[in-house]
């Protein structure tokens, strides 16, 4: 369709094949979730990680209510904080992701989703740990 071909094809592959839908307990100690929407559509993204007692990245599984490009970035992401610390990982920047799915600026939006996500689940994480 014409709408799609706006989209680069790793765009379309991740938004047809999309890795690690789904949810995690998140009431389990090593689970961290992120949930934030985009004001500019009011599309939301919850993106969950979940770590081992050292506290390095293990599993991560996402569900988002948006565009294309919203599934497609944390699509991504939950495929780049796989086997990383909680401190690398929110050194990701959409700009990152925008530039490995190739996203065109208006879109930009859409992977700034993802990078929020990651970076409230780790927060998530933290405050969780902090109680305990
Ligand atoms: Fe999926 Fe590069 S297109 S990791
Ligand atoms: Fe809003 Fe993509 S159009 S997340």
């Amino acid at each position: 369709a014409t709408a799609t071909r706006l989209y680069h094809e790793k765009v379309i592959d991740h938004y047809e094949n999309p890795r690690n839908v789904g949810s995690f307990d998140k009431n389990d100690k090593n689970v961290g979730t992120g949930l934030v929407g985009a004001p500019a559509c009011g599309d939301v993204m919850k993106l969950q990680i979940k770590v081992d007692d050292d506290g390095n990245i293990i599993d991560s599984c996402f569900k988002t209510f948006g565009c294309g490009s919203a599934i497609a970035s944390s699509s991504l992401a939950t495929e780049w904080v796989k086997g990383r610390t909680l401190d690398d990982v929110v050194e990701i920047k959409n700009s990152d992701i925008a530039k490995h799915l190739s996203l065109p600026p208006v879109k930009l939006h859409c992977s700034m989703l993802a990078e929020d996500a990651i970076k409230a689940a780790v927060k998530d994480l933290k405050q969780k740990n902090e109680k305990a």
